[in-house]
């Protein structure tokens, strides 16, 4: 692998029981803190993605906020948060999504992504598939092609992959536990 790989994933810190018992916590705010460390990891994203003809890059609240600009400004492509619920302004189109107990919910400008348009998804982290997945269908929703989804870390144990229906997902950093 990308020998870049092996400082990234050193640099994103395991919390146990956060936010509840048994959950292994994969925090990148501490990639954030390693200047080489966040530098490739958005450098290991503009190459992959720079000669693709990318015409916007979404973000998903909150890290994809983080992460997707930065590719984003280096491709020449735009930028589109994906939001929480009730926190964009304009109006919105939103989509559901289930959670272990629950529902959740994203939204999107209307008119922020055109019909056409070829579209990066950008988080840092991919556990059961369901927020990807929401995403997915909002952006499809409006006539675009989502070409990617790319993340910091991806958690096999839940193979959420398989709930994108063969859209391709590319992660930096695979760990088995949950
Ligand atoms: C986390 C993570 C991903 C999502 C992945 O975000 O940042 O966005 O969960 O989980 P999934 O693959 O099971 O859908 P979270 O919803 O906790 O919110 P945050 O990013 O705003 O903290
Ligand atoms: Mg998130």
């Amino acid at each position: 692998r990308d020998s870049r790989v092996a400082r990234i994933d050193a640099a994103i810190r395991v919390i146990p029981d956060f936010p509840k018992p048994g959950i292994l916590f994969r925090d990148v705010t501490t990639l954030l803190l390693d200047h080489q460390a966040f530098k490739d990891s958005i450098d290991i994203f503009v190459e992959r993605y720079k000669d693709l003809k990318i015409d916007v890059v979404a973000g998903i609240e909150a890290r994809g906020f983080i992460f997707g600009p930065p590719v984003a400004l280096a491709i020449g492509a735009k930028f589109v948060p994906i939001r929480k619920p009730r926190k964009l302004p304009g109006e919105v189109i939103s989509e559901e999504y289930t959670l272990e107990y629950g529902t959740d919910c994203i939204e999107m400008h209307v008119g922020a992504i055109q019909s056409g348009e070829r579209v990066l998804i950008v988080d840092d982290l991919i556990a059961t598939g369901g927020t990807l997945q929401a995403a997915i269908k909002l952006i499809e929703r409006v006539g675009a092609e989502v070409v990617e989804c790319a993340l910091l870390v991806g958690l096999t144990d839940l193979k959420g992959h398989l709930k994108l229906g063969g859209k391709p997902v590319f992660v930096l950093v695979e760990y088995e536990g949950a």
